[in-house]
C-alpha cells in the first residue's frame, strides 16, 4: 500500500489529526484509511492542504452527494462562494458580523436527513489568535450516562428546526417560502450511527426544542442535563486552526462549537457538506 499517511489521536476519545496525505490526490487505498479514521475518531485535522475549490468538492464527493445548502442569500453569516462555485459555503465573521455558532451544535439536524459530515477549509485566521472549534463525541457521552438514563433518554426524540438561528436573518417573504420547503422534522434524541452502530446522544441545544414524550418539567430539566454531558470537557478536543487546514467531521458522531474569542477581528471559512441519511 503506498501511502505515508500517518493518524495521530489528539485524545483517547476523539480526534486525529492526519499527516503525510495531500487531499488532492488521495488514491483508493488511502481514501479507505481516511475513512475509516474518520469514523474512528469522529474528528480529522489535516495540516498544510492546498485545496481549491473544486479540489474541496471532490474530495467530499468521495464520502457521498454533495447537500446543496438552501440559505444562500448572503444573509450576513452565509453566503454563496464569490466565485459563484455550487455546493460551497462561505462563512464570514468580523466586526459588523459577530460569530453566532459558539452553541453546541449538529450541523443542519433540521433536515430530514442531516448531513453525514461536513468539511471546513480556513480561508483567513484571525490575526492575533482564537477562532479554534471544539468538538465533542456524542458517543462517549451517551456511554459516561447510567443505564437507567440512557434508557430514558432513548425513548425520547427531539424536534428540529431551522427557524430558531437563521430566522432573524430572513424578511417575512423569504421566511414563509423556506417554512413551506423546511418544515420542522423530529429525530431520535439517541441516534444509531449508520455505519459503526454506536449510539449518540443527537440533541442539539442551537437548533433542538424541547425532548417530547417527557413531561414537560422533566424535559426541561432532562436537556439541560443532557446539554451539560455534551459540554463536558472530557469528550472534546479543540483544533487550532492554521493556513492549510482542512477539517472534517462526521456530523452523525459528533457536536461542535466554534469559539467566539476573536471579536472583532476577522474570520473566513468554506465549508462543503455532505448528504447524510434519516437518523433512527
Ligand atoms: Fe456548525
Amino acid at each position: 500500500m503506498a501511502t505515508d499517511i500517518k493518524i495521530d489521536k489528539i485524545t483517547p476519545t476523539i480526534g486525529a489529526d492526519v499527516s503525510g496525505v495531500d487531499l488532492n490526490t488521495l488514491d483508493d487505498d488511502t481514501f479507505a484509511l481516511v475513512h475509516a479514521a474518520l469514523l474512528d475518531r469522529g474528528v480529522l485535522a489535516f495540516r498544510d492542504q492546498d485545496l481549491d475549490p473544486e479540489a474541496h468538492l471532490a474530495f467530499a464527493r468521495r464520502f457521498g452527494d454533495i447537500d446543496q445548502y438552501p440559505f444562500k442569500k448572503g444573509n450576513a453569516h452565509f453566503s454563496p462562494h464569490p466565485d459563484g462555485v455550487e455546493g460551497l459555503v462561505r462563512l464570514e465573521h468580523d466586526e459588523k458580523h459577530p460569530g453566532y455558532e459558539n452553541q453546541w451544535h449538529i450541523d443542519m439536524t433540521w433536515r430530514a436527513e442531516p448531513p453525514l459530515g461536513s468539511i471546513l477549509k480556513a480561508i483567513e485566521l484571525p490575526a492575533s489568535g482564537g477562532g479554534d472549534t471544539m468538538f465533542s463525541s456524542l458517543g462517549a457521552a451517551y456511554e459516561s450516562m447510567d443505564e437507567h438514563s440512557q434508557q430514558l433518554v432513548a425513548n425520547c426524540t427531539q424536534d428540529h428546526d431551522w427557524l430558531k438561528v437563521f430566522g432573524r436573518n430572513l424578511d417575512p417573504a423569504e421566511l414563509g417560502a423556506f417554512r413551506a420547503d423546511l418544515p420542522m422534522v423530529n429525530h431520535p434524541a439517541v441516534r444509531t450511527h449508520p455505519d459503526t452502530g454506536r449510539k449518540g446522544l443527537f440533541v442539539n441545544e442551537a437548533f433542538g426544542i424541547g425532548l417530547r414524550d417527557l413531561p414537560q418539567v422533566h424535559a426541561r430539566q432532562w436537556l439541560s442535563h443532557l446539554y451539560g454531558v455534551i459540554a463536558t470537557p472530557e469528550f472534546h478536543c479543540r483544533i487550532k486552526w492554521e493556513p492549510g487546514t482542512v477539517v472534517m467531521w462526521d456530523n452523525r458522531a459528533v457536536a461542535h462549537y466554534a469559539v467566539n474569542d476573536y471579536y472583532p477581528e476577522r474570520r473566513v471559512m468554506e465549508r462543503v457538506t455532505v448528504a447524510g441519511d434519516k437518523p433512527f
